[in-house]
């Protein structure tokens, strides 16, 4: 009999599907995680922008952490122009901050206050058929779990949120912090990566006084990977991982 063989979805990300046998199993859900400032951010946009310019994937990029227009203004840094993907209908951006501040929001995709869980889901559910996405970001768990007030039941949304993803088909990651993976604790809640089918960890360590990136995959179903750190960069063009090299 033959195997089944899992269609992989390239990240655009330079050096990281070597890792993966080719990339994410399609129709996968991959939390990203790590302490603040470690890339995860750069890493989910990337992972979109990068089906739209290269694989010609449309994807939706739900921001909760800071308000569309300074992720495009933040992303231009790397030459990522969201808006020119957006104008074409590849990328949509999801508005998930100003309503919360109390801003109006000048976006076409936006979320009301006061949402509940299946508001926002059904919100999202639109958008992905909206573009025919193939690829969702959602930055991040916290902020939903902040936004929905239903901390308590991050898992049962979690739940949800990752059924109703593998239902659309999309291939998504998820943001979540990590304070101190070294610990042990490699997510805020400690039950995101259970209902993920992949994690990535990202995060930073000392060597020769300097701080070092690199990046670790946790967990990855449907795939054999290495358990070895591997040193990560984040350059003017976005992340770049290598995978032939040594962070000790
Ligand atoms: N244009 C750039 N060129 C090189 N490095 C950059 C550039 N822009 C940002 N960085 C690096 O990326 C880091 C931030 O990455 P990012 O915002 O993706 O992290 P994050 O994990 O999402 O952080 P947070 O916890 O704040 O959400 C910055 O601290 C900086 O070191
Ligand atoms: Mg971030």
């Amino acid at each position: 009999m033959d195997r089944y063989v899992v269609e992989r979805v390239k990240t655009g990300i330079p050096g990281f599907d070597d890792l993966l046998g080719g990339g994410f199993p399609r129709g996968t859900t991959v939390l990203v995680t790590g302490p603040t400032g470690t890339g995860k951010t750069t890493f989910a946009v990337q992972f979109v922008y990068k089906g739209a310019e290269l694989y010609g994937e449309p994807g939706v990029i739900v921001t909760l952490e800071e308000r569309a227009q300074d992720l495009r203004r933040e992303m231009l840094s790397f030459g990522w122009d969201l808006r020119k993907y957006e104008e074409e209908g590849k990328i949509a951006i999801i508005d998930g901050v100003s309503s919360v501040v109390g801003l109006p929001s000048e976006e076409k995709f936006a979320l009301e206050d006061g949402l509940n869980v299946e508001g926002f889901l059904r919100y999202v559910y639109r958008v992905v058929k909206n573009i025919n996405a193939k690829r969702l970001v959602v930055d991040s768990i916290p902020s939903i779990a902040i936004r929905l007030r239903e901390e308590k039941d991050i898992r049962e949304v979690l739940l949800r949120l990752n059924t109703i993803l593998l239902e659309m088909g999309v291939t998504s990651v998820l943001t979540t912090e990590a304070e101190d993976p070294k610990r042990g604790r490699i997510s805020k809640y400690g039950v995101e990566e259970y209902v993920s089918r992949g994690v990535v960890l990202l995060d930073l360590v000392e060597k020769d006084v300097e701080l070092k990136r690199y990046l670790l995959v946790r967990k990855m179903r449907e795939t054999r990977h290495s358990m070895k750190k591997y040193p990560f960069e984040i350059t003017e063009d976005g992340i770049v991982v290598y995978p032939s090299g040594e962070i000790y």
